[in-house]
């Protein structure tokens, strides 16, 4: 399979004022995160508010550039790219954001503003356009007569079709979707998710899938990334993060997910405390201050993401969880 998309040792760091006289400080909101990505696969993206992952988000689509690392979308490297290669790029990678009037014009309507990307993009004839509108929202469950319609006049659910709708119309190869689900009804959730899943197989898109809920995550995922400040901690395939976490600040966050127990026999472990403020990381793990398996050596040495039973995980003990021996 080809791979789309990938990240090397990206970073993105915010230099920010502390006050008055006090000077600059530097957050690192984005601290080195590789992965690969393949056409069709979903790489989920996950963690408490604040790890950074719609830091991620915005440097993977171009939004912003990223402070050091390395990126190449379909095989073409960003840092360098001329005009007309970036012009290329920003259409081969999309973005759904969690609320869709980030997405959609509210003044246009909803036809015209699935047709635009086509109109500035592609040679097509105003029929043809026109067609291929329709057949995307025929595809997205719209009605041929919300074309005319403005998107106020849409629900929550309706509304983020559309947004997704808009960014497929490029059949771009890497759609990134920073918690396209967390601002809809329950009951509605299943429903956009089932439609992402649906393109995702018509058109073989990679998706970035970033989400902090675990049960949605296990429900569209096929690899996974834990991330911890601005840094991944756990990445690897699904099945094997979710039967068998080896970080444990995933074990914390699975077992803190209802729906899911990866193993009813092991303790539960809560999350304690707050995410450590990125301005001010603490030395060694930055995990250290909530894990309930911190030693002295985590308060100190930094633990490195290694390969360990076929993913990647950055603890010292890790291999302790293998055998379910904690
Ligand atoms: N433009 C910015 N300027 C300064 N700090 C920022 C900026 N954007 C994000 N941050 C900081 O970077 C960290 C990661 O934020 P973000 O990527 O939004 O996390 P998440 O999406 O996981 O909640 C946070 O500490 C946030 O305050
Ligand atoms: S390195 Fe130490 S503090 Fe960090 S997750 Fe592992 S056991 Fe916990
Ligand atoms: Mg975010």
């Amino acid at each position: 399979m080809a791979v789309v998309l990938t990240a090397r040792d990206l970073t993105r760091h915010y230099e920010v004022s502390r006050g008055l006289f006090k000077g600059h400080a530097t957050v690192r909101a984005l601290n080195g995160v590789s992965f690969e990505l393949e056409a069709g696969k979903t790489l989920a993206v996950v963690g408490e508010s604040g790890c950074g992952k719609s830091t991620l988000a915005r440097a993977l689509t171009l939004i912003e550039e990223p402070s050091s690392g390395s990126l190449q979308i379909a095989g073409q490297e960003v840092a360098g790219a001329d005009k007309a290669q970036r012009k290329q790029l920003r259409k081969d990678v999309q973005m759904v954001f969690q609320s869709p009037y980030a997405s959609l014009n509210p003044r246009q309507k909803v036809g015209d503003q699935l047709a635009e990307p086509l109109l500035i993009n592609t040679n097509l004839s105003a029929t043809e356009r026109r067609d291929k509108v329709q057949a995307m929202m025929k595809q997205v469950g719209l009605r041929p007569e919300h074309y005319q319609r403005y998107p106020h006049m849409f629900s929550g659910g309706q509304r983020q079709r559309i947004a997704l709708a808009r960014a497929m119309m490029l059949q771009p190869k890497v759609l990134v979707a920073d918690e396209p689900t967390s601002a809809l009804d329950v009951s509605i959730q299943a429903q956009v998710l089932n439609l992402f899943m649906d393109l995702q197989q018509e058109f073989n898109t990679a998706y970035v899938f970033i989400s902090h809920n675990l049960a949605v995550v296990q429900h569209v995922a096929d690899d996974v990334m834990v991330m911890y400040l601005g840094r991944p901690v756990e990445l690897g395939p699904k099945n094997d993060i979710y039967e068998r976490p080896l970080h444990p600040y995933t074990q914390a966050l699975l077992s803190a997910t209802p729906t899911i127990h990866p193993d009813p026999h092991k303790p539960k472990i809560k999350i304690v405390g707050e995410l450590p403020n990125p301005l001010n990381p603490p030395p060694g793990c930055a995990f250290h201050k909530r894990c309930p398996y911190a030693t002295e050596r985590c308060s100190t040495e930094e633990p490195l993401l290694r390969e360990l039973d076929n993913r990647q995980v950055a603890c010292h003990y890790a291999e302790q969880f293998l055998d379910g021996a904690a």
